[in-house]
């Protein structure tokens, strides 16, 4: 897969790309993140890539002309799946958007900044927008950072155990039933004798009856899906 980042801050955006499964996805070659900073593509040598919006209101809008020309390089050297845009007026990003944007070959994922971008662009190029919660951020790029990791950590190869994606949270629509870990009693606090078993059926029907159990208490409305 390959994703180019659109961005009026490609410094924000970089850093969640340069450690731990991401960064060794990169280094596989699995995925290839690109940062095109839009400022490249500005109207003038000023850099001038937003304007005030049209009828007043606070706020600058990003213009269509230099996101149309980094959009239209783009597109000049391959065909791309998906240009994403997020923004916070948008439907929510969950597991089965990440499921669907992981088979994609090529994305383009556009930040918005300030006011965001002029409709115009979101009409004509954008194939589809992404929200990662009901609250507003600074800027798109942190959004894009965190569609980018769930997309990238569900690429084949990409998590060495490839069943650990399988049994996310979400996965099912479910939340993941609690893990444990050595050791098996600390200050009293046991851990749940049938993990210590060694009985697998066992075990998992215990999982499934947990995940549904966390399910019910912190997410019903999953479950109603
Ligand atoms: N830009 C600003 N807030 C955002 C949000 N909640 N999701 C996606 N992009 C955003």
């Amino acid at each position: 897969m390959r994703i180019d980042i659109i961005t009026v801050s490609p410094d924000l955006i970089k850093s969640p790309f340069e450690h731990s499964i991401i960064k060794r996805a990169i280094d596989k070659g699995l995925v290839e993140v690109h940062f095109h900073d839009l400022r490249t593509y500005a109207l003038n040598k000023y850099g001038k890539i937003d304007d005030y919006q049209f009828g007043g209101g606070a706020g600058m809008v990003l213009m269509i002309e230099p996101i149309h020309t980094c959009i239209s390089a783009l597109q000049a050297q391959r065909a791309y799946d998906e240009i994403l845009y997020m923004t916070p007026d948008a439907k929510t990003l969950n597991q089965r958007t990440a499921n669907t944007l992981s088979m994609a070959k090529n994305i383009i994922v556009l930040t918005g900044h300030y006011k965001g971008v002029d409709q115009r662009v979101r009409d004509k190029f954008v194939t589809q927008e992404i929200s990662i919660g009901d609250y507003v951020l600074s800027g798109g790029e942190l959004a894009a950072a965190i569609v980018c990791d769930a997309v990238i950590r569900l690429i084949p190869g990409v998590l060495g155990d490839e069943t650990s994606a399988l049994t996310d949270s979400f996965q099912d629509n479910l939340l993941s039933p609690p893990v444990y870990t050595r050791p098996s009693e600390y200050d009293g606090m046991k851990v749940p004798e049938i993990l210590l078993s060694g009985n697998f059926p066992k075990i998992d029907e215990w999982r499934a009856e947990k995940a549904l159990e966390h399910t019910k208490n912190r997410r019903p409305d999953l479950l109603e899906d």
